[in-house]
């Protein structure tokens, strides 16, 4: 690996750019996961493609990973779709760079890390807890689409204090506006695109009401708006309350499908290796049951922090990040040339058998304190990203992970219908090949 000012004399990585104006868009819909993997078996670490009308190069491999991660904001910015800043706003965290971005980080992080997550304990066990009532009463026909109905009520409760949020039209005002993403923007009322600023307007209008009611409340409430606005009071840091509404939109996007892939493949997963449950099971009967769930019980949890990371390794919820090449630069003596976007893959580190052991097989002890397969070199622990950019919601996505699982664990069981295929595919987001069903029964 070598940075060079000459990297503008080095050839483009190997690779195919396709047609003039289709590029490789064909080959890529016909199976985006295939179109993935072809490449990494045809060129290897690195080679270019062209898709949608943008040249990208893809990037596989730990030091093809790292070397995007440790060169963030020097040679790679993060990029969004087309229509992102016009949809979700240009203030949110991913839209941020250099300074501003590390001062939005330590603002979300006060809300998000550390001792702010003790106040959001109670109402997670709630939450969860009702879940699982109504689920054992049925059998659950989509397991994926009721998690994600599970993790908006969570995010909405914790975000702003609403209540059944999956119950009302937010929903769908999601869904609208993310196809809006890459429609041309045409901002008419019949197309994509303007549908999405419309249901933009009325999102954001109910948000700012929210965030204005409890600006003028004394009690400010240890939700995370709570925590947000009492930090703000205290360092005078002042968000308006658009910009403060553009936030909690963004974690609701950037948080909800992650924890519901990270729960659908937790489920799916240990299902199939009973000594897995067992030893989960052995660990909850060793706490102590009339000591309420706290930050401090929930460490003591050391098996399930294995677990999950083991399912996290092999279910990624997110297969890889996409950056803006800002300087040209180079990696093995190819190009990679300013304007350009890269690719880098998640998955291809999770399952380099340089770092973990026989990655194809599910084993939770590959993270005990001496195997520590994750430690052995930095960024080679990647379901959450590395570098300025790693995700900032990862303790608050282990603390619901947690919380779920131990609720799970020790009162309820669930099997999967026979004859399930209970395949996970790992692009763009680890999620279930077909619709899976489930039945939750109470434990005797
Ligand atoms: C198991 C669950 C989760 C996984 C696997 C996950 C994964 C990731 C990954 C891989 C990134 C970096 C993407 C990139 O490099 O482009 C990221 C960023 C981010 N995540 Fe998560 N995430 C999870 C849950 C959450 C939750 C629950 C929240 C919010 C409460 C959250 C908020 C964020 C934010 C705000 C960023 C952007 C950070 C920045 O740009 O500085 N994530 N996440």
């Amino acid at each position: 690996m070598k940075i060079t000012n000459h990297a503008k004399s080095l050839p483009l990585p190997p690779g195919d750019l396709g047609l003039p104006l289709i590029g490789m868009d064909k080959t890529f819909l016909q199976n985006p996961q295939h179109f993935r993997e072809e490449l990494y078996q045809k060129y290897g670490a690195i080679s270019k493609t062209r898709l949608r009308g943008k040249n990208y190069i893809y990037l596989y491999g730990y030091e093809a990973v790292k070397f995007v991660l440790i060169n963030e904001d020097k040679y790679f910015v993060n990029t969004s779709f087309p229509n992102s800043k016009k949809i979700f706003g240009n203030t949110n965290i991913g839209m941020l760079r250099g300074e501003e971005h590390k001062n939005r980080r330590q603002l979300l992080a006060k809300a998000l890390k550390n001792k702010a997550l003790n106040g959001y304990i109670n109402t997670i066990q709630d939450l969860t807890q009702n879940y699982f009532t109504r689920w054992i009463q049925s059998e659950v026909s989509d397991l994926s689409a009721q998690l994600n109905y599970y993790s908006l009520d969570l995010f909405l409760k914790l975000l702003l204090g609403i209540d059944s949020g999956s119950q009302t039209e937010i929903n769908n005002y999601l869904r609208t506006m993310g196809s809006g993403l890459i429609a041309i923007p045409l901002p008419l009322p019949w197309t994509k695109f303007g549908q999405a600023l419309d249901r933009k307007k009325i999102l954001f209008a109910e948000f700012e009401t929210i965030i204005n009611q409890r600006q003028q409340e004394n009690n400010r409430g240890s939700d995370i708006l709570g925590v947000l606005l009492e930090v703000q009071k205290q360092t005078g840091n002042n968000l308006s309350s658009r910009e403060l509404a553009e936030q909690i939109v963004n974690l609701l996007l950037l948080g909800r499908n992650e924890l519901t892939s990270a729960l659908t493949s937790f489920l799916m997963l240990t299902i199939q290796y009973p000594s897995v449950l067992e030893s989960l099971k052995i660990e909850q009967e060793q706490l102590d049951k009339s000591e309420p769930l706290s930050l401090e019980k929930l460490k003591k949890m050391v098996y399930l922090e294995q677990v999950i990371k083991e399912v996290l390794r092999q279910a990624p919820p997110v297969s890889g990040g996409l950056r803006q090449v800002i300087q040209d630069c180079s990696f093995q003596e190819w190009r990679i040339p300013q304007g350009w976007n890269v690719v880098y893959q998640i998955t291809s580190v999770l399952e380099d058998p340089d770092i973990y052991e026989q990655p194809e097989k599910f084993n939770p002890e590959r993270f005990n304190p001496i195997n520590a397969e994750d430690k052995k070199k930095p960024f080679c622990y990647l379901p959450f990203g590395g570098g300025v950019r790693e995700c900032i919601g990862k303790e608050f996505a282990f603390l619901v992970i947690k919380i779920f699982v131990s609720i799970l664990i020790n009162n309820y069981s669930w099997k999967f219908k026979q004859n399930q295929n209970l395949t996970i595919n790992k692009f763009p987001v680890s999620r279930p090949a077909s619709k899976v069903a489930i039945c939750f029964s109470k434990q005797t």
